[in-house]
């Protein structure tokens, strides 16, 4: 349900009415106020009101292969159940069981052919229809459950085999907002991917899920912090650096890609480089051997299309300075590849050395990422310039802006 804006609190007021124009798409743009960083209650407000009303990536479909198996994500403070179906489909409802409200369950796993609640064994089919009750003898009862007692249905989309969900069944479908991504899919699914999900995190980093994000897609700093590690995708190069895409109002992806100085590179044990632990993908156009592309889907994931892999990352927002991050810098894996590439007996080893590469990078971004945070609650923190290699930011603060404004519609 849509929150009245006369229902917020005067400080989550306060910040919305500071939020820059989402248009500004200059230097100049002001940055989001530093409360959007760091405030407990402005993080309840995208936790209830922002996040529950977008797409949000909870995994692969490869990760539910047989009937029954499921997801147990929880999106806002709605647990849901993502499940593959009797029919080969794949659905999302409340995980929240009719009875007295116990939640059906929290980790991914297999249901067989009915979720069975914990608490008193009310069952449900995989579509949600309430099935059974123990004890339960009335046919009457028993009927009038089977007609009103369905674990309610959520909206999900597949994406390229990603399983987005979105509670808020008016919001706009998801595929027309990533048009832009579909050039960049090109040629890699006539590979025979597989995926290989990232192991999830469980330690939170201690940082706001946007300075994650404004830390993936950032042009500006590989240069400066990724010295050795990245200078192989350079986004400052004499024939041509990093490209952007441009950003509507309707585009849920933000878009970087750069070159790299030879064809055919990729992940190294020591960051980026020629000599790629992924073979590269033979059915990719040339061009695409030669370039990284950085895509950022927010609020929940991210994409590297590369020669020889595509990475993707979920992010998972806990707390206003505690992000969870699951892909092969943070924790390990998240990459679909050749089958070819994940056959080899040697994949182990070339996964570990993309592994190695990867955290190299990652440990280089830590000490930003705290560093940003901690001035983010310096009083002294500054409006902001934007230079135009940081054209993703200000196309991610102008999605974040359209989203806090979407949540609650102003007087
Ligand atoms: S709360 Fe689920 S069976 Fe009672
Ligand atoms: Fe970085």
């Amino acid at each position: 349900m849509q929150m009245q804006y006369s229902e917020l609190s005067p400080a989550i007021r306060k910040i919305l009415e500071a939020l820059p124009d989402p248009g500004a798409h200059e230097a100049s743009a002001p940055m989001l106020p530093r409360e959007c960083y760091t405030s407990p209650e402005f993080f309840e407000f995208e936790r209830l009101r922002v996040f529950p009303r977008s797409w949000v990536c909870v995994g692969r479909e490869e990760q539910i292969p047989n009937t029954g198996d499921y997801l147990a994500p929880a999106i806002g403070a709605e647990p849901l159940l993502v499940v593959r179906r009797t029919d080969g489909s794949i659905g999302a409802m409340s995980a929240v069981c009719r009875h007295r409200g116990q939640v059906i369950a929290t980790e991914a796993g297999s249901a067989g052919r009915a979720f069975r609640c914990p608490l008193h064994v009310w069952t449900y089919d995989l579509d949600g229809n309430f099935v059974g009750a123990p004890y339960l003898e009335s046919r009457d009862d028993i009927e009038c459950l089977r007609k009103n007692a369905k674990l309610p249905e959520v909206r999900l989309e597949r994406w390229h085999g990603f399983l987005f969900v979105n509670l808020d069944s008016d919001a706009t479908p998801l595929a027309p907002s990533l048009a832009k991504v579909e050039p960049f899919w090109a040629n890699y699914e006539n590979a025979d991917l597989v995926a290989v999900p990232p192991t999830p995190g469980d330690t939170p980093l201690p940082w706001n899920w946007k300075i994650h994000a404004e830390n993936f897609t950032d042009a500006y700093h590989p240069e400066f912090v990724h010295r050795g590690t990245h200078d192989f995708a350079p986004s400052v190069h004499p024939e041509g650096g990093v490209e952007f895409t441009a950003m509507t109002a309707a585009d849920n992806a933000i878009v970087r890609t750069v070159p790299l100085l030879k064809a055919d590179g990729g992940m190294t044990d020591a960051g980026w480089g020629p000599e790629a632990a992924f073979p590269a993908i033979a059915t990719l156009s040339p061009e695409q051997r030669k370039r990284l592309t950085f895509v950022l889907i927010p609020p929940s994931m991210t994409l590297i299309f590369a020669p020889g892999a595509v990475a993707y990352q979920l992010i998972t927002p806990v707390g206003a300075e505690a992000t969870l991050a699951s892909n092969d810098r943070v924790t390990a894996g998240g990459w679909l590849l050749p089958r070819s590439t994940h056959a080899r007996n040697d994949f182990a080893e070339r996964a570990a050395t993309v592994r190695e590469g990867a955290k190299k990078i990652w440990l280089q971004d830590i000490p930003v990422n705290l560093g940003v945070q901690a001035g983010k609650k310096s009083r002294f923190m500054p409006e902001g310039h934007y230079v135009p290699l940081e054209t993703t930011l200000i196309q991610f603060n102008a999605w974040l802006v359209r989203a806090y404004r979407a949540a609650v519609p102003s007087p």
